[in-house]
């Protein structure tokens, strides 16, 4: 069957690599969060003394750009590919409240974002991909097949991000979460390099009242009119 790329862009928490991932499943496509790559260049500042409350070393990221390697390998226990930083599976260390505090600031370096959609392209140019970020469909797959883009209420994200970190164990607060939610949102819509827009030819979906099931059949619906 011919094969397409699928674009998914939006605001933080709305939804988009659950509705990615069910996608990938279900056409037998490879799913790419490309948030996860920002996410881990982001954890690979912060370990190495690049990042902290005081200062961000925007230069010494840059040179050290050639020595990180990030790629994914499929988790047969998650049912995704999970993403590695320089041969080390870092999934779970970079969903922190502390990575999140920071990635926005990393993800409006030009020279971070060069690396990464480069290697992004490289990872979609055979289609049959499912890949989710905030310039997918602007900048990394302008001619993607199908493009959507997520909204929900901040609130709503807020609460939906709020629930996954504390299952899993983080001690966190709901505002501190909102808070970083709407920082996000306002940085990501405001950088200079590829600032987050929907697409002109995008479809929005705005999922504030929506279940998972609903929204993924929703999406389903227009993958199959685009096939
Ligand atoms: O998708 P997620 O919330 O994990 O993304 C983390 C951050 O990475 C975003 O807030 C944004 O700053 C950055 N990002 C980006 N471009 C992408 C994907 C993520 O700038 N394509």
């Amino acid at each position: 069957m011919n094969k397409i790329t699928i674009a998914i862009d939006g605001f933080s928490s709305t939804g988009k690599s659950t509705v990615a991932k069910q996608l990938a499943k279900h056409l037998g496509y490879v799913y790419v969060d490309t948030g996860a790559m920002y996410r881990a260049v982001t954890f690979y500042a912060m370990e190495n003394a690049l990042i902290n409350d005081n200062r961000f070393n925007v230069k010494g990221l840059v040179s050290q750009l050639p020595n990180i390697e990030i790629s994914f390998k499929f988790s047969e226990v998650a049912g995704y590919a999970e993403v590695y930083l320089n041969g080390v599976n870092v999934e779970k260390k970079i969903r922190t409240l502390e990575v999140s505090g920071f990635v926005s600031k990393v993800a409006a370096i030009s020279e971070v974002r060069q690396k990464l959609v480069d290697q992004q392209q490289e990872m979609g140019k055979s289609k049959g991909v499912v890949m989710d970020g905030r310039d997918i469909g602007t900048v990394v797959f302008p001619k993607a097949d199908l493009k959507l883009f997520m909204i929900a209420s901040a609130e709503t994200r807020a609460k939906r991000r709020y629930d996954e970190l504390t299952n899993r164990g983080d001690d966190i607060k709901y505002e501190d979460v909102l808070k970083n939610v709407q920082e996000r949102d306002y940085l990501d819509s405001n950088r200079e390099d590829s600032p987050l827009v929907k697409a002109k030819d995008a479809i929005e979906i705005d999922n504030s009242n929506m279940t998972p099931t609903e929204q993924f059949d929703k999406i389903l619906s227009l993958v199959n009119m685009t096939l």
